[in-house]
């Protein structure tokens, strides 16, 4: 997820608010210079991608900064425009997710279950959308904080992954663990946006704030939707850790519900190789190495054997 090119759609690109940046055509596994910075893309440009059945085109990780901004930008108008019916916003909204979540799965030829797992991925979206708690819920997150949003998407198509590669679950459960882990964060709605995006070291104050999301998110939503309490487990348990180090109860091991400790391990990877503006993205090898090595004991052991199998097949990680 280091190298996280975001997908557009060529409609966004018209846009008068789209920012100059350098556009890419996807082909296989590579990206094509189409358009660089500078140039501009006229109507004739959508008319000709359209014609040839492209409906997006890629931004480059250099630029993944000005991106987000746009798009962040642009949801926000969307949600807010009061003309449009819910069904619209879902659709939107779906879009939006859809493309966030698309280049997640990285190895697919590693991965027994890779086209179930991206299918599930995309009913749960579908089915988000479509349900009036759920669609709520994800407009709530994504105005409050777009990082949150777009961290907990690929937290959640990961997560889905690792669930699909470690355990056997049914459908219905997969959509439950995605439902749970989509809204993991959901707790920080209740943290200020100051807090949130410094990129200093947190007071102790704010720490104790920030360490209180899990349990707020569980209670609001259990108080406020139907999600099911398995789902809501991931929420509130995501911050435990297998030795008893995590928060907010301090439980160990079998204590922490399955789906949870597949929710932090996930958590905790896509943190580590997603680009944020206060620190580079690390590649999947040294995010692994960090997990197994200097949180030694944190995460689950066997969770980490698979996720490795998962994002680095061919590179042998110290054990
Ligand atoms: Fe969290």
């Amino acid at each position: 997820m280091g190298e996280f090119y975001v997908p557009v759609s060529v409609d966004s690109i018209q846009s008068d608010l789209f920012p100059d940046v350098a556009l890419y055509l996807k082909s296989g596994d590579k990206y094509i210079l189409y358009k660089s910075h500078g140039r501009n893309f006229s109507r004739l440009d959508a008319q000709r991608l359209v014609e040839n059945c492209v409906d997006f085109l890629f931004v480059s990780p250099a630029d993944l900064e000005v991106i987000t901004l746009f798009l962040e930008a642009n949801a926000e108008r969307v949600l807010k425009d009061e003309t449009l019916q819910a069904k619209a916003k879902g659709k939107i909204i779906y879009q939006t997710s859809i493309n966030f979540v698309g280049d997640i799965f990285e190895h697919p030829e590693k991965v027994a279950d890779f086209e179930r797992s991206k299918r599930l991925v995309q009913n749960l979206l579908q089915y988000l959308v479509s349900d009036k708690d759920c669609l709520s819920t994800m407009e709530t997150v994504m105005s409050h904080n777009y990082y949150t949003f777009v961290h907990s998407l690929q937290v959640t198509a990961l997560s889905i992954l690792l669930h699909s590669e470690a355990y056997m679950l049914a459908r219905d459960e997969m959509l439950d663990v995605g439902i749970g882990t989509l809204f993991h964060d959901f707790g920080k709605i209740f943290i200020p946006q100051e807090i949130l995006n410094k990129s200093g070291k947190l007071t102790e104050p704010e720490i104790a704030l920030y360490k209180k999301h899990p349990e707020e998110g569980y209670h609001y939503l259990k108080n406020n939707t139907r999600i099911s309490e398995n789902a809501l487990s991931i929420v509130r348990h995501h911050h435990e850790r297998n030795n008893g180090t995590g928060y907010p109860h301090g439980v160990k091991g079998e204590q922490i519900p399955r789906s949870a400790q597949v929710g932090a391990v996930c958590d905790v990877y896509c943190t580590l190789t997603m680009d944020r503006s206060c620190r580079k993205a690390l590649p999947s090898s040294i995010a692994l190495q960090i997990m197994k090595q200097e949180m030694k004991g944190a995460l689950n052991p066997r969770l980490l054997d698979v996720l490795e199998e998962i994002v680095c097949p061919n590179e042998a990680v110290f054990p």
